[in-house]
């Protein structure tokens, strides 16, 4: 078994459950937080649009809750056939809790993947490092 199998698994459940009536377009994301734990979010969008939240985002909002402080792998899966790529502010939020050499796991529901570092995805960041 693969050492990602585990986190697509989630990913492919939380897509499933993606609440995305108006684009159509279903992310799954999971973490695995500092303690090993993994986490799973999905898009949930609003009639209102920019109300809507990032997969990515639902994801980080479970591993704060579940007590972790940490992020040291992601995995993102969208639909079709690219592999998708974190939206910026995805990339921003990711920062926070994680590494430049985090990595980060990009999938299609087709089964097209490939890894890269958060680092590679967002070069020259602003993170938490910059305020002190
Ligand atoms: N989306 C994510 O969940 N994560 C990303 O990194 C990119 C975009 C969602 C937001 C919206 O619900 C849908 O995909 C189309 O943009």
């Amino acid at each position: 078994m693969n050492e990602t199998d585990d986190m697509l698994t989630l990913a492919q459940q939380a897509q499933d459950r993606a609440h995305a009536p108006y684009s159509g377009f279903r992310v799954g994301a999971v973490l695995r937080g500092g303690s090993g734990r993994l986490y799973a979010g999905c898009n949930v969008e609003n009639a209102a649009y920019p109300q809507s939240q990032c997969a990515e985002a639902s994801a980080l909002g479970a591993l704060v809750l579940g007590g972790d402080s940490r992020v040291t792998e992601v995995l993102v899966l969208g639909p079709g056939d690219r592999p998708l790529a974190p939206c910026g502010g995805c990339r921003q939020r990711l920062l926070e809790f994680a590494e430049a050499d985090t990595p980060v796991h990009l999938y299609s529901a087709s089964g097209e993947h490939h890894s890269l570092t958060l680092g590679a995805l967002m070069p020259h960041a602003f993170g938490p490092d910059s305020l002190s």
